[in-house]
């Protein structure tokens, strides 16, 4: 067994939950974790902005198998159409940690650390202009929030956004949790959003970087599984779970009504 890595700003769940990847299946579950379909919800400017839930479904059976090959007729959870279904099961992810080969943009009170591979197209950078010019200004206390914000809902942890005084990330604590992602807006599912710092480990013992959030390929086509790369944007891959919640667009000023506060506050030293 490899040691656990735990990447900075993200701490382990407790010990009952993990996800085994099997090596031609599905995802396994422990530990009963939320689950939920995590639509993705727009602001008045029509752009990301943050996730509303939706329906649940249970996680009683230990371990649950949850679909990833994207073929399913019983998802989110698996019922062996991985056998027969036209997809690639191969774990290409490499074996290193995210952050190894990140690049950094720098303002004079942030720093924003960028690794695409892990690019789920959620569309949350560009909210309110991108997260790059943001954090170039972050200086002006306004940019310097929204960067924060929008390089923390980055579901798949391409983008985390750095105090430059302190030097450590900003993260929200997300307690250990699972998310069908739903994207409406491009007629889209998305992948596995996995919160909270649940371990993910192989079949063959090989473990993955232990991250606060994380978003793992449920559509089967992922070039760089288990992590989802965007291609179910590409195909249009659509799980027909549930159906868009009511809810209103809400606008940049409405933001500090629903995010949580404890959402960007810097981690404990990890
Ligand atoms: S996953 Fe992150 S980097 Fe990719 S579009 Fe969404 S917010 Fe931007
Ligand atoms: S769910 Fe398969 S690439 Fe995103």
């Amino acid at each position: 067994m490899s040691t656990r890595k735990i990447e900075t700003g993200s701490r382990q769940a407790d010990e009952r939950f993990s996800i085994t990847v099997s090596e031609k299946g599905p995802y396994l579950v422990y530990g009963r974790p939320p689950l939920a379909t995590q639509f993705i919800m727009l602001n008045t400017e029509y752009e990301s902005w943050y996730f509303q839930s939706g329906r649940r479904f249970p996680t009683e059976s230990e371990p649950t198998a949850l679909c990833r090959c994207g073929a399913s007729k019983r998802k989110p959870y698996c019922d062996g159409s991985h056998l027969s279904a036209r997809w690639d099961p191969t774990l290409t992810a490499p074996d290193e940690a995210l952050l190894d080969h990140s690049d950094r943009t720098h303002g004079q009170t942030l720093a924003l650390s960028d690794n695409p591979q892990y690019c789920v197209f959620a569309r949350f950078c560009h909210a309110t202009g991108d997260a790059w010019h943001l954090t170039a200004r972050s200086d002006d206390p306004t940019s310097r929030r929204l960067a924060i914000r929008e390089a923390s809902m980055c579901p798949g942890g391409r983008l985390m956004a750095w105090d430059r005084a302190t030097g450590r990330p900003y993260e929200f604590r997300f307690e250990p949790s699972l998310g069908l992602i739903e994207d409406p807006t491009i007629e889209s599912s998305g992948g596995l959003w996995v919160r909270g710092g649940i371990p993910l480990r192989r079949e063959t013992g090989q473990t993955y970087e232990i991250r606060n959030r994380m978003v793992l390929c449920r559509c089967g086509q992922s070039a760089n599984k288990p992590y989802c790369d965007g291609t179910h944007a590409s195909i249009h891959w659509q799980d027909h779970l549930d159906s868009l919640p009511e809810a209103e667009a809400r606008s940049v000023e409405q933001e500090d009504s629903f995010a949580p506060k404890e959402a960007f506050a810097v981690p404990e030293k990890v």
